[in-house]
């Protein structure tokens, strides 16, 4: 077992090797249907965009979000396969950026494409240590893995309150955090079995109410949106992808799991298109412990 198994097995998310165990399927296999970045999160549409602009819109929306073009160092919690690094680095004139994973393929393509402005390292956000303060956070698709089943409410949002003292201690004061994550549209909704049994293992979903309340009172809330039709459109596009290429999705990965990824797929967009499930894309910024008026467990900081 290698550290980050034993910092994560006893984490309240999701393990690494829960999280390997999806992300971990196969670079080319996702490549198919994903695209050659393969950002695996929803996307930001606007009228007359096609999936790969929207997610570079999205790609853009958090990095001016997070207030983070031109600035020393940025840290991407959940960098995936690297996309918003690459971006950071060669359109947002970022000096250093640092992402993280949990899983070994992710981060095997993430360093064969990098240039030495970029570090990844496999690695969970509890065991990151950083050198020096970040000037901007984002976290795209990753906050699904920070809470696992079965916890209470208060163990839940202690989990989630962990994260976010995480990106207080790591960022300088006024620096900001975009994120974005699937929630819950209300409560009493569960995940079904087959996604969180055989595809997301050792995840659950916030509630919509849980990322703020977390934050609380070290940062002040920028902005909210909820774009769940943009995630639905999204997984549709993956679909069709995926489906467009079967027989060569088949010959990757066999009948079975092609069959299993399609059919999770469309049971996700399903849920966002009956408002099951949202899509939040949130920013924050950290407050200043010497200028907040609020109360003194923040100012004691
Ligand atoms: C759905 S992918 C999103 C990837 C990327 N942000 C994107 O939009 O394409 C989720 C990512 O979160 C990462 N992840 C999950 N739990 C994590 C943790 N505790 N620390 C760091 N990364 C984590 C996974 O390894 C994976 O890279």
């Amino acid at each position: 077992m290698t550290q980050t198994d034993q910092a994560t097995t006893i984490a309240p998310g999701a393990s690494a090797q829960a999280i390997r165990h999806h992300y971990d399927f196969g670079d080319d296999f996702f490549g198919l249907w994903l695209g050659p970045e393969r950002i695996y999160s929803a996307a930001l549409f606007e009228a007359g965009d096609d999936l790969d602009a929207a997610q570079t819109r999205k790609l853009d929306h958090h990095i001016a979000a997070a207030g983070a073009a031109g600035k020393a160092r940025v840290l991407d919690v959940g960098c995936g396969w690297g996309a918003m690094l690459r971006r950071l680095v060669d359109q947002a004139h970022v000096k250093h950026a640092v992402g993280l994973t949990l899983s070994s393929s992710q981060a095997a393509f993430v360093r064969e494409r990098a240039g030495p402005e970029i570090e990844v390292r496999e690695e969970s956000w509890r065991d990151h240590r950083p050198e020096a303060p970040y000037d901007a956070i984002v976290s795209i698709g990753a906050f699904e893995h920070f809470a696992r089943p079965g916890l209470s409410p208060e163990e839940k949002l202690g989990a989630y309150r962990a994260f976010f003292a995480f990106c207080r201690d790591s960022l300088n004061t006024g620096g900001c955090l975009s994120l974005q994550t699937i929630a819950y549209s209300a409560s009493g909704i569960t995940l079904p079995p087959f996604i969180a049994e055989r595809i997301f293992r050792e995840s659950e979903l916030p509630l919509i109410h849980e990322p703020i309340a977390a934050a609380d009172p070290d940062f002040e809330l920028i902005a909210l949106r909820n774009d769940r039709d943009h995630y639905a459109a999204t997984l549709v596009a993956w679909e069709r992808a995926l489906v467009a290429r079967r027989d060569e999705a088949v010959a990757m990965a066999g009948e079975e799991a092609v069959a299993e990824f399609v059919r999770y797929l469309r049971v996700c967009a399903m849920a966002f298109k009956l408002d099951a499930i949202c899509l939040l894309r949130m920013s924050f910024r950290k407050r200043d412990p010497a200028t907040s008026i609020l109360p003194g467990n923040l100012r004691s900081r």
